[in-house]
């Protein structure tokens, strides 16, 4: 069912700084920030020669990544995510078989500018993971 690893994201408390980690301290290629307003970040991405690294940064008062950061104020792995070629599908197999969807499975624009559906982590090893139709 999943396909390529489209990129893991982490959530930072200063985007600026985690960019310079990357740019700087890792020598790799970053690109320039892009707020979500109706996400509740601002990312980067960090463009590899396998996959990308998101780093995503709390845009407004109810971002959903601002108790992330309360549990884990230094920043940390957030997300997953995989590449699905039919997001309806999978979800659907997947609920059958009983996994949670975030949302109730509704693929909502992401990032990139595709359909994406997260699975709830109880579901898969502590680890939320996103699916993007790509
Ligand atoms: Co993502």
């Amino acid at each position: 069912m999943i396909g390529r690893l489209n990129h893991v994201a982490i959530a930072v408390p200063n985007l600026a700084a985690a960019m310079a980690v990357y740019r700087d301290g890792l020598g790799a290629t970053v690109s320039d920030p892009v707020p979500l307003t109706e996400h509740g970040v601002t990312v980067v991405f960090v463009e590899l020669p396998n996959s990308k690294v998101e780093l995503m940064e709390p845009l407004g008062d109810a971002s959903p990544i601002a108790s992330f950061l309360e549990r884990n104020p230094g920043g940390g792995v957030h997300h997953i995510c995989f590449e699905v070629s039919d997001i309806r599908a999978a979800v659907a197999t997947l609920q059958a078989a009983g996994a949670r969807a975030i949302g109730g499975g509704e693929p909502r624009t992401g990032a990139h500018g595709k359909p994406v559906v997260f699975l709830h982590p109880k579901d898969f090893l502590g680890t939320l993971i996103e699916l993007e139709e790509a």
